[in-house]
């Protein structure tokens, strides 16, 4: 089956009270439009058509890198839904099946719309998502008579009578495209907002003999907008549950459902644990059994099985592997690395930096632009010097080293293996395998050594 989708997007989305364009508002860290996008592509559409107006530059400029097949479609002034799928026309085959999504509308799962396909292929001509609200004000009511749809009746046009109906359009449809071509040429702003009006093709289509079909969505989220930053919040919290619920299902223990936020696209094995107050953003994956504790932000990274990542930690576009840990208050920034069972502690900063396996770093320590061997013992205060001030260099500290607390390493510079730094040192030249280096001021002693005192007057 042939299918080409259209995006509506041209609404101006004055509520948001923002300077950008209403669909680049996010859910989830991720633009409403782009998650229609994605779920058109589940669904293998053939073509993707994006209806758009105003702050159309930045919607492609935005959108275009990453989805260089879309169709932009430019709606020049918003004359109503009809219209801006009639604008789309041109680019439609009569042999395609088209479905219409909104924009704004970023819920929408691929389950509920496989659910209309499945009610579409009844007879291949017209399939309608439809909702029951206890509350329908706002919406387009469907009207039906021995069970069969008439038609949609808008809100603003509605009889009294009508308007007691509770199901309503969620906007979601889909069409045989030859009919469609027919029924949009039809159509007349002849209504309470002299809009060309989509819904109208659902008479049109009944006057043909046509039998329309309805399905209707799993959850109500799914079919519900966002035109101001009050709905993008339930949103957001809709979605947060959705995901919270699909982790959860697939075997994680999460404290509290409703204190965790996932920003990305969440990979995890078995019997992982997470506490609560976790933010999870881009792509994360956690291995097997992997504990996040209380208040983390984990971006962009891979967490090995049996690691332990302990409260108020923060992990961003970093790999570690089995058996680590790390934190309470640890910062592990891009490009670390941690080989099995390294262990990052307390207040200890972690940059462009390879730890081995069994490496330690427990407390109050920056490690920059270094690779450090298996087992060394990085000293609480340790500090690499990678920045003169205007480069970058770097520190090697190879396996079974014993770096002394307060230590200074002053890159360019090594460290041999075993080799062992005594506490306070300030290394500026690189250390043989097995040596030990005492570099800071000799310890003195004077005797009866009398203060200063405060003088007086
Ligand atoms: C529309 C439906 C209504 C349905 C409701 C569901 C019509 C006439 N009404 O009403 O039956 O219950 O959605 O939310 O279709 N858009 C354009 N160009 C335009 C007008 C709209 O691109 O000229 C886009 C908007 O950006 C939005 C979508 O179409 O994404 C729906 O438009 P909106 O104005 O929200 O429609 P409603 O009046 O709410
Ligand atoms: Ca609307």
């Amino acid at each position: 089956m042939s299918l080409s989708v259209i995006i509506l997007a041209a609404g101006k989305g004055t509520r948001m009270k923002s300077s950008l364009p209403k669909v680049l508002h996010a859910v989830a860290h991720k633009p409403m439009i782009q998650h229609v996008i994605d779920t058109a592509i589940s669904l293998k559409a053939d073509k993707i058509h994006v209806v758009y107006g105003h702050g159309g530059e930045q919607l492609i400029e935005q959108l275009q890198p990453q989805y260089p097949d879309l169709q932009w479609i430019h709606q020049e002034e918003q004359l109503g839904t009809g219209h801006a799928v009639q604008q789309a026309m041109p680019l439609i085959q009569p042999e395609e099946n088209v479905l219409i999504l909104y924009g704004d509308v970023p819920l929408v799962t691929q389950d509920s719309l496989t659910a209309l396909f499945t009610a579409y292929q009844k007879n291949n001509e017209f399939a309608l998502m439809t909702a029951t609200f206890a509350d329908p004000t706002g919406y387009g009511r469907i009207v039906r008579q021995n069970g069969d749809v008439q038609a949609i009746v808008e809100q603003k046009d509605a009889s009294q009578e009508v308007l007691a109906i509770q199901e309503i359009n969620t906007g979601v449809m889909l069409v045989q495209g030859k009919k469609l071509l027919n029924w949009l040429s039809e159509l007349r702003a002849e209504n309470a907002q002299k809009e060309y009006y989509l819904t109208d093709i659902v008479a049109m289509a009944v006057q043909e003999g046509c039998n329309i079909q309805t399905s209707e969505p799993h959850q109500v989220c799914e079919i519900m907008g966002a035109n101001d930053k009050i709905q993008l919040a339930q949103l957001e919290q809709d979605y947060q549950r959705r995901l919270v619920q699909e982790l959860m299902s697939n075997g994680a223990s999460v404290r509290d459902p409703q204190r965790v936020d996932i920003r990305g696209e969440v990979t995890i094995g078995q019997d992982v644990e997470i506490d609560v107050n976790v933010i999870l953003e881009g792509r994360v994956h956690l291995g097997d059994h992997v504990k996040i504790g209380a208040n983390c932000i984990l971006k962009d990274c891979e967490i090995g099985e049996g690691t332990e990542i302990h409260p108020f930690s923060m992990i961003d576009s970093s790999i570690v592997h089995q058996y680590c840990q790390i934190g309470p208050y640890a910062r592990l920034r891009p490009e670390t690395t941690l080989q099995d069972k390294a262990k990052v502690g307390n207040f200890v900063e972690v940059k462009k930096s390879t730890l081995g396996t069994g490496a330690k770093a427990n407390h109050l320590a920056y490690i920059g632009d270094a690779e450090v061997g298996e087992k060394v013992n990085i000293g609480a205060g340790t500090i690499t010097c990678n920045y003169d001030g205007a480069n970058k260099s770097k520190t090697v500290i190879e396996a079974g080293a014993f770096i002394g607390s307060n230590s200074s390493l002053v890159a360019p510079v090594s460290i041999g293996k075993n080799a062992t730094v005594g506490a306070g040192s300030t290394v500026t030249k690189s250390v043989g395998d097995e040596e030990l280096v005492i570099a800071r001021g000799k310890q003195r002693h004077i005797q009866n050594w009398q203060r200063p005192v405060k003088k007086k007057g």
